[in-house]
């Protein structure tokens, strides 16, 4: 059946397994990132690798952001198609064939931006924007420590140098990105550790300054440091992503608010599964399986019914397994649970659209139109 046929139904009636996002939850979150930046003075520049929707991303830059992030290449080709400006890419790109794509980006939005941690990297991304007669801005990737991609802080102002040498590039500043620090339980051992990094990447932002490089930018941070890198006076933007539809890893990270709970972001993304089979007293099985639901991250929380003690467990690819807390109710073959999903990011990736709904009934079909662009 078209998902459009489901307009009007109730969430309960719906094909499963399915995303389904509640747009109040969805547009109250948005606009609590959004008016926490505002207070410390910083912009939002989301990112868009959490919810892969070009809807979602617009309803950011409605809220106030300057600019969207993403991933890669593929994902930034389709943001940029459908008009958005100011999109940065927070990960190196590499090859001939992306770069060549990237300039292609850039020739549609002259703000276009690209993170670099290579000297060579940023020289093929020089002569290639030299090529076609344009200049590509570009952040300096710093690595916290976590040996994912960026220089060490020792080498940014050099690359720094470096780049502003190159003149088809156009050096707005750093970027920072502790990933790695993002899911730790503890509120207080969590902002030890980032303060520790981002401290570090504000004195390159500093040396920039001192040495008359460009600093226009400073961008960095994760929904699990939101309360913590906006204290970071040189901080200009944050990079936040999964506070929009959040998931059961961050749900249970502590918050300022409370030890064990990020409490500030309720879920607004749920999934849906059927129960298929019901033979046994202490479990039931459900469909979805590791291809509806990733698994990796926390462990996903069934929401309705909110029976005390429910347990999903991934059964293989198509199935998964609802434990029983004993003594329960029966559940019937045919019956919907409603769970917050594992890790968000690579579930979305699973979809090809959102269920939207308001008070339960669905309202809109939008589409993970950034779904599978893993390029
Ligand atoms: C470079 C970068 N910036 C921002 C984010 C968004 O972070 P979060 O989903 O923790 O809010 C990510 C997520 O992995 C990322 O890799």
């Amino acid at each position: 059946m078209d998902p459009q046929n489901f307009v009007g139904v109730s969430k309960w009636k719906l094909d499963t397994p399915c995303l389904v996002v509640d747009l109040d939850i969805l547009e109250k979150n948005i606009q609590t990132m959004e008016a926490h930046a505002a207070s410390f003075g910083k912009k939002l520049r989301p990112h868009a690798k959490t919810h892969k929707c070009s809807r979602i991303a617009k309803m950011q830059m409605e809220a106030g952001a300057v600019g969207i992030c993403v991933a890669k290449v593929s994902e930034a080709e389709v943001l940029v198609k459908s008009g958005f400006k100011n999109v940065l890419i927070t990960s190196p790109v590499a090859t001939d064939y992306k770069i060549a794509k990237l300039m292609d980006s850039l020739s549609v939005d002259p703000n276009f931006m690209v993170v670099v941690d290579n000297a060579t990297n940023a020289r093929h991304l020089n002569d290639a924007a030299r090529k076609r007669n344009l200049r590509l801005n570009v952040l300096v990737d710093l690595d916290p420590g976590m040996g994912r991609t960026g220089v060490n802080f020792q080498a940014g102002v050099t690359m720094g140098q470096w780049v502003q040498n190159l003149p088809a590039l156009r050096l707005r500043g750093v970027q920072c990105y502790a990933g790695h620090v993002q899911h730790i339980v503890s509120f207080l051992e969590r902002s030890r550790l980032s303060q520790e990094w981002m401290k570090k990447a504000a004195e390159v932002f500093r040396q920039f300054q001192k040495a008359g490089l460009p600093a226009e930018i400073f961008t960095g941070t994760g929904t699990g440091t939101f309360e913590i890198d906006c204290l970071i006076p040189e901080l200009t933007d944050m990079q936040v992503g999964s506070y929009t539809l959040m998931d059961a890893e961050y749900i249970n990270i502590g918050s300022s608010r409370n030890p064990s709970r990020l409490v500030q972001f309720p879920p607004a993304l749920t999934l849906l599964t059927t129960v298929i089979s019901a033979n046994h007293t202490q479990f039931v099985t459900v469909d979805a399986g590791l291809k509806a639901l990733y698994h990796h991250g926390g462990t996903p929380s069934v929401l309705n019914p909110s029976i005390p003690g429910l347990q999903y467990e991934w059964r293989g690819d198509e199935h998964g397994q609802i434990t029983l807390p004993s003594p329960s109710r029966k559940f019937e073959v045919g019956e919907v649970l409603e769970m917050v999903v594992s890790h968000v990011d690579p579930t979305v990736n699973l979809y090809d659209f959102f269920y939207c709904t308001r008070k339960g009934v669905v309202t809109d079909i939008w589409p993970i139109d950034m779904r599978g662009k893993s390029q």
